[in-house]
Formats: C-alpha cells, structure tokens, sequence
C-alpha cells in the first residue's frame, strides 16, 4: 500500500458525521483507541477555569507541566520536551536529526514512517510473523541494525498489542549505541498497564545517549482533540529538540489539563481497573464469534484476524459503519493485509453492542 492511504488511520469520524448528519454521540468509533473512561471532572473543571487565560501566550517553558511530568515518572525535567500530541514531536525529531535510514517493525503505527519519510529517509521493514504472535524477535532485530540511523520501537506495540520488557530493550539499546543507531521508543499506551515498571525504559535514559522514549498524553487522558505529549531524552537531543520546535507548540489548556491530570491517581488506577477488566471481557466475547481470531490484548485495543469469515477487512469495515460502529480496517498496513481489523476497548455496554453487531453479521460458535 501506498500513497496517502497507507497512512489513513481509523474509521473517519468527521466524514461520517458529514453522511449522517449526526452528532458524534451517534457513532461508536472502535477504530480510535482512546480510554473509555473519557476525560475526568478535573480535566474537565481544568479546561473551563483556563478559559480567560488564553488571552495569554502559553507558557513557552511549560514549567508547571514539565514539573508535574518530572513528579509523575520521575524523570530529569531537562530532559523532557513537550509536544502538542506526541506526534508533533516525531516530526520534529526526524526533521531534526536528518536519518538516511529508518528501521521500523511491521506492523506498527503508521505515523513513524510518515514523520521519517517527510525528512527524505529511506525506510526498512522489520516483518513480524503472524505466527510467532507478532512477538518481535530482539536477536533478530539487532541483527538489522547495520547502517540503520534511527529505530522506531513502539511498546506496547500499536497494533499488536506485544511487549518488551525494559531488560530485553536494554540489550537493544547495548547493540544500537555500538553502531550509531538512536532507538525511538513509543511508550504511548504504557499508563493503561498496571505494571508499567517492567517496560518502561524512562530509568535507562542517563545512561543511553541513543535512548529517545516518546509519550502521548491523549489516550490515557482522553484528550485527542486537545494534543499533548512529551519526549524524553538526553540533554544535547532535548536541547536539538527544542531549537527545532515552535516555541508555544503546546496551547495553555493542554498544559494546565496535562498537569491535573498527572496529578490524578483517582483516575489513573480507575482508568486502569476498567480497562483491564474490560479488555478480557471483550477479547471472551470476541472468540465466541464464528470465525474471529482475536490476538490476546495487553492494552485497550485488541488486533483480530477475520481471515476465516471470508470477508476482506474493508467489507467488514464497511458493512459495521452501516450500523454506526467504526472499526480499524488495518489493511494498510505494511506487514498486514486485508485479514486484520482493529478495535478499540471502550465502555462495557458499548463493547457488547460491538458483540451484539458482530455476532449478528458473523454468527456465534
Ligand atoms: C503508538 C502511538 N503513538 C502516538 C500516537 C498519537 O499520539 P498523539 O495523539 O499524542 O499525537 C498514537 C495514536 O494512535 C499511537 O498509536
């Protein structure tokens, strides 16, 4: 797949807002995967006593965010750089470092390639095997370092849902610092585990210089439409980061909302209990479906292989967007095919409609 499409990511909301007519409460989209819990009151509160302040420019330092960043995962506030989404800072990493050749495992999210092509590298695919689970193989990764500038790692992967623990990650680290190579970790869905300890490489970042972790703020947040992340890195790539950057990339009231909600353990352990409950309850119902192969989730999305019911991946999406429920046609992208749809772990009783719909269309085992 290329061109545009390639880079298409979940169902269009807008476009099919734009159809109906309707509103977004008409529409289940499955095909985002934002934490079902939505936004909080204080985020909520947050965003409405904030309101006047916009009068003002953001906080160009993002002091009070990069403190509450610094507090929550304990990590040198010199080494952070804010970002509006994290997105906006893969952009801006890749333009700024200029790689000739990107390494990125297939598949993964779209959005590493998009950023590294945009600054004129060549990418590589390193293929997952649907039969080994998607699991990446580190020996073998390593292997393909050779040459190789930058690497995109993404754990939890988005959207096979595999890990790394954070010893197999140092051992790539070890390899990738002896040749050159920086190691971009995407730690984006990290908060929705419980036991993010085991994975995170924040505690790796003084010792690897090649070390780059990326973390959105929108998902465990629900905040999307608001845009925030951040980059953890060493100082001279924080620094190369933030010359590269607008200095008011992130707006007063993703700042203000990022600190409340860092500061929210309510809600962290809440938004963690749910989804992790709700993840197994979906994936049961899902392998009662006639013919669905889902891939056991670690996170709230839940990758499904939907080769036995003879319908392409674009079918599928289809015929649920008749019903109002988007879902990820996953068709683009590299490393999978028209065999595979995405869906997100939303609220229990939206997940049983989801089952309901399915089960309708497919039929039960
Ligand atoms: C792995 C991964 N990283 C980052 C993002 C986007 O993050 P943000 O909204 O902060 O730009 C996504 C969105 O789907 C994602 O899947």
């Amino acid at each position: 797949m290329s061109g545009i499409n390639a880079f298409e990511h979940g169902g269009n909301l807008y476009a099919k807002m734009r159809e109906t007519g309707g509103g977004f409460s008409e529409i289940l989209d499955f095909s985002a995967n934002i934490n079902p819990l939505g936004i909080s009151d204080k985020i909520r509160q947050t965003l409405h006593e904030s309101l006047e302040s916009i009068i003002h420019y953001p906080d160009a330092q993002g002091y009070a965010l990069k403190n509450a960043i610094n507090q929550h995962y304990r990590v040198d506030s010199a080494s952070i750089t804010i970002g509006n989404g994290a997105v906006e800072l893969m952009y801006i990493l890749c333009h700024m470092l200029a790689p000739k050749r990107v390494l990125v495992t297939a598949p993964t999210f779209s959005e590493y390639e998009r950023a590294a092509r945009a600054s004129g590298a060549n990418i590589e695919y390193f293929y997952l095997d649907e039969r080994d689970s998607f699991e990446i193989d580190i020996e073998k990764l390593m292997k393909r370092f050779t040459d190789i500038d930058v690497i995109f790692i993404c754990n939890p992967n988005n959207p096979t849902g595999t890990l790394l623990t954070n010893k197999q990650l140092e051992k790539l680290l070890e390899v990738a610092k002896i040749q050159n190579t920086y190691v971009v970790i995407d730690e984006s869905f990290i908060d929705f585990l419980p036991n993010a300890d085991t994975y995170t490489c924040r505690h790796l970042l003084t010792q690897y210089e090649n070390l780059i972790i990326l973390h959105s703020l929108t998902k465990f947040y629900a905040i999307p439409g608001l845009r925030l992340g951040f980059s953890l890195a060493s100082p001279r790539i924080t620094m190369m980061l933030h010359a590269g950057k607008d200095p008011w990339n992130v707006n007063t009231l993703a700042q203000n909302a990022g600190v409340i909600a860092l500061s929210d353990n309510d809600y962290q352990q809440l938004s963690q209990d749910y989804v992790a409950e709700a993840k197994l309850e979906l994936y049961n119902k899902l392998l009662t479906i006639k013919n669905l192969k889902p891939y056991l989730p670690s996170v709230n999305f839940i990758l499904i292989n939907i080769k036995e019911t003879a319908m392409t991946a674009k079918q599928l999406r289809n015929v649920m967007e008749k019903h109002n429920i988007l879902i990820r046609d996953c068709s683009n992208y590299p490393g999978l095919s028209s065999e595979y749809i995405r869906v997100a772990v939303k609220h229990k009783e939206q997940n049983r409609i989801l089952i309901d719909t399915l089960k309708r269309l497919l039929g039960g085992i």
